[in-house]
């Protein structure tokens, strides 16, 4: 199995997959990891595990409809068969979706269909929920929605921030990603 990550962040998730393939724990092979823009410590720690990286900067194009043209490009030319979101931050087109129908996975810090979009553990907290979690999903044209594949609860602990928290979450996300990949490579 061919895998795909985009990633706009620090990579932590990205990092799990990396340590799972290196210790033999996950049989896939990263064919490349995307970012939309420069200098992200995702794209470093790839380049440190000698994978290959590339950029299709958001800011670099007109019109987010040419960026997401030059993105689809870009990932369909390593012909993968699972496309990783993995806390990449942009909303992609429905052309982007249709391009790897079935074959988007996405991550998300919550319980989905609870708290989607881009501040999933800012707005668990802000609710007032005592038990979120994390959530691994096939991504449709929606915003964080589409088949889910897999969910963790993580409790909320008082004194938590939103740092604290999400710190906890990706520790069950990251064992969800990985066990996630596992099983479709296993599938595969
Ligand atoms: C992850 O928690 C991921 O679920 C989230 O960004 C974080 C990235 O962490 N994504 C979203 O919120 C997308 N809606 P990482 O860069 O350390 O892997």
């Amino acid at each position: 199995m061919r895998i795909v990550v985009l990633v706009s962040g620090t990579g932590s998730n990205l990092q799990s997959v990396i340590d799972a393939v290196k210790g033999g724990e996950l049989d896939l092979d990263i064919a490349a990891v995307g970012a939309d823009r420069e200098g992200t410590y995702g794209l470093e720690r790839s380049s440190e595990a000698g994978l290959e990286t590339f950029v299709v900067n958001f800011n670099s194009f007109p019109t987010r409809d040419e960026w997401d043209a030059a993105l689809t490009a870009r990932v369909e030319s390593y012909a993968p068969d699972v496309v990783v979101s993995s806390g990449f931050m942009r909303i992609v087109s429905a052309d982007f979706i249709a391009a790897f129908d079935g074959k988007y996975l996405n991550t998300h810090p919550a319980l989905l269909p609870a708290f989607p979009g881009a501040h999933g553990v800012r707005d668990a907290m802000a609710y007032g929920v005592k038990v979120t979690g994390c959530t691994v999903h096939w991504a449709d044209a929606g915003v964080d929605t589409g088949p889910i594949i897999a969910q963790e609860a993580v409790a909320i602990e008082p004194g938590d921030t939103e740092e604290s928290l999400h710190e906890r979450i990706k520790i069950a996300e990251r064992r969800l990603l990985v066990n996630t990949l596992a099983a479709l490579a296993a599938a595969s």
